[in-house]
């Protein structure tokens, strides 16, 4: 799997020390509040689990599966809501954890969507920012780290569902895509 990078964009270390950067930041933020995570399934969840470890205050944590990417590297632009919450948002501080924001637009439609339910805040902490590729007007509160605009994999983000179990993020060689 190694031997498909091209180049390691960020390491096992990296990570880990953006989650601890973004993990003092919420829970400055989220002191006496009723925190509700939302992860993004399926790419959020190696993300959620790293970032929950550092956030020192008491949350409730839930998934929503949506798609808008069909296999390939390119956004449709459609969204579809796989899976929903369980449980109502309603009061609560909701903070939704993804993996990447690109154009925006799976972003935009999950939050118009939680934002709809009741709910006391609604903010995104993501992972990765490609803001060179926006389409739909939304930004994450809390964001990682941005990067170019070049197909990232691992730490959950994957090409063709495979990949997601790297521990750390690169670029993959030409030659994978043309297989
Ligand atoms: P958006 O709707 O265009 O912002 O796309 C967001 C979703 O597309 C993310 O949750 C990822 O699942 C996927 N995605 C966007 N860029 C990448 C990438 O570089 N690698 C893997 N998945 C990506
Ligand atoms: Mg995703």
């Amino acid at each position: 799997m190694k031997n498909d990078l091209k180049e390691i964009l960020l390491t096992e270390d990296d990570i880990q020390a953006i989650c601890e950067t973004l993990g003092r930041k919420i829970t400055e933020d989220y002191k006496g509040k009723d925190l509700f995570c939302v992860g993004i399934l399926k790419g959020s969840v190696l993300f959620m689990t790293d970032l929950i470890k550092r956030i020192d205050v008491p949350l409730a944590i839930d998934f929503m599966d949506v798609s808008s990417y069909h296999g390939g590297t390119e956004s449709t632009g459609e969204v579809q809501i796989l899976k929903d919450l369980g449980s109502s948002i309603e009061n609560k501080d909701v903070l939704i954890i993804e993996d990447i924001l690109e154009t925006g637009t799976t972003l935009k439609s999950i939050t118009e969507l939680l934002a709809s339910r009741r709910v006391k805040s609604l903010e995104i902490v993501t992972l990765l920012d490609k803001p060179n590729r926006r389409k739909a007007e939304i930004e994450a509160k809390y964001v990682g780290k941005k990067i170019p605009d070049e197909f990232v994999v691992g730490y959950g983000l994957d090409y063709q569902e495979k990949y997601r179990n790297l521990p750390y993020i690169g670029t993959l060689k030409q030659e994978v895509y043309a297989k």
